[in-house]
């Protein structure tokens, strides 16, 4: 799944234990990984391990890596050369690979990276203690079974990020959908949710902590279903927990997405109305290939209906360009199809032949990369025309923003969310507000990527 796909490093080493071995976990990829590493983080620390911000301080190196295209790759391979050069000093140093990629490749990366001790892919997290001890004593350490029923609903993860603002949580965790060109389903296994009582749990706690955001995280959200929980009643559960506090959720499938989770959101003043939905390609001949079970009009339908039920949604989308076999007609009905759904915010990708899918078994990867390039910067600029019009929209308009950081550009400012999930930045808010805070602001200018305003009326 994913929003931004970003690279996060280090913990808080001052909120954490001083331990005698300290671990260092780097995260690619997508917000699931980003959660995993705390549920990670958390397994260690059980354990006894402190963290540090620095892999040259560290005993033990993970890396939480992503499979999603050949370049989220490409730079492990790039890490794992700089992480060889580090071993060199610190003998006793342990390397892990963790993650979608330790699942993809196992024992290849044993036999090409000898400088890695151990493999672990996603649902194999629960064992980290007994491989570190392994690979302690004296031989290489390789867990990558997949499971049908982990979901580590016992395990509290260990927030990482120094903001005790936002949090994520997942409520679930691979796919069945098997869509053509993706190797999640192979990396993540198959899906299965997580019990909703342990989710409502973890929501309160943090809100008692003073959390203000939570993202409820699934590769297809819209399938959750636990002893006759499904999606839309588990939003209700969380949102009347815990009443202070902006739920969001990611990822929707256009073709599962039900009207009764469109209405939960409306009948729930701290459901927000952000919802991303990819619609990959808009040529019905391309989605049929990738195997995405909808239309460009089913897709369209599904949009309608949010802005229906949600006027003030904010809808972002995925989409690949360059798919195997897509024509330039093809290709331009993704762009009309951007234009009829106008949305806020695109993601767009280079289409990227994974091995062992179908789309890589059955279909020729034949569009040349300067073909790929170029439609990708016509999406590029499509969406940039979308996002800039859908924000200066909001010109004018008072909003609730969330806050959660100064900004880089101008410390004196503040940059923080809509409740609709657009970013925004607040002139002058660090004068008087703190992470966190949640100010009405004005706003008075946009740009493609933010809102610009000013606080009318702290809160
Ligand atoms: N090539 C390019 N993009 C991909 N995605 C998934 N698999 C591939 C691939 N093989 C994109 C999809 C998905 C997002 C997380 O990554 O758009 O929604
Ligand atoms: Fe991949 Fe499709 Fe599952 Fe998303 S829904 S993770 S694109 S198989």
């Amino acid at each position: 799944m994913a929003l931004a796909h970003e690279r996060v490093f280090g913990q808080r080493a001052d909120l954490l234990p001083v331990a005698a071995y300290k671990a260092y976990i780097e995260t690619y990829g997508c917000q699931m990984n980003f959660a995993d590493s705390e549920l990670v983080a958390g397994i260690l620390q059980n354990t006894g391990y402190g963290f540090t911000q620095q892999p040259e301080d560290a005993d033990l190196v993970l890396i939480n890596t992503c499979a999603i295209r050949e370049h989220a790759e490409e730079k492990i391979w790039q890490r794992l050369r700089y992480f060889t050069s580090l071993k060199r000093q610190r003998p006793h140093l342990i390397i892990g690979v963790i993650g979608c990629m330790a699942e993809r490749l196992k024992k290849r990366l044993l036999d090409e990276a000898p400088v890695v001790d151990l493999i672990a892919g996603p649902d194999s997290y629960r064992y980290l203690p007994q491989l570190i001890r392994q690979v302690e004593s004296g031989t290489k350490a390789v867990h990558v079974l997949l499971s049908r029923e982990e979901t580590y609903a016992d395990v509290a993860p260990l927030r990482l990020s120094p903001n005790r603002v936002s949090a994520y949580i997942s409520i679930m965790r691979g796919c069945n959908n098997m869509c053509s060109f993706c190797i999640v389903p192979f990396t993540r296994g198959r899906e299965r949710s997580r019990p909703w009582e342990s989710i409502v749990e973890e929501v309160i706690h943090l809100a008692e902590a003073g959390y203000r955001e939570i993202t409820l995280l699934g590769q297809n959200v819209d399938s959750y279903e636990d002893r006759g929980v499904r999606f839309a009643h588990l939003l209700a559960k969380v949102a009347e927990a815990a009443p202070q506090v902006w739920i969001r959720f990611a990822t929707s499938h256009p073709k599962d997405m039900q009207d009764e989770v469109l209405e939960t959101i409306a009948q729930h003043p701290n459901l927000t109305p952000y919802i991303h939905l990819p619609v990959q390609a808009g040529s019905d001949a391309v989605l049929q290939r990738m195997n995405r079970g909808y239309t460009a009009e089913w897709y369209l339908q599904r949009v309608e209906a949010i802005r229906r039920y949600l006027p003030d949604a904010v809808v972002s989308t995925d989409i690949i360009v360059g798919f195997c076999g897509e024509t330039e007609a093809d290709f331009e009905e993704t762009l009309k199809l951007m234009e009829a759904a106008q949305f806020d915010s695109v993601y767009q990708f280079m289409y990227s032949e994974r091995p062992g899918t179908f789309a890589a078994r059955r279909y020729a990867d034949d569009i040349p990369p300067e073909v790929k390039k170029e439609r990708l910067e016509r999406v590029i600029q499509s969406a940039q025309a979308l996002s800039l019009a859908r924000n200066r929209l909001q010109i004018g308009t008072r909003q609730r923003v969330l806050l959660e950081k100064p900004s880089r550009r101008d410390p004196k400012d503040f940059v923080g969310r809509t409740f609709s999930g657009r970013t925004t930045v607040v002139r002058g808010a660090a004068a008087f507000a703190n992470p966190g805070d949640i100010v009405l602001a004005e706003i008075t200018d946009a740009t493609s990527a933010t809102l610009i305003g000013y606080v009318s009326c702290p809160n």
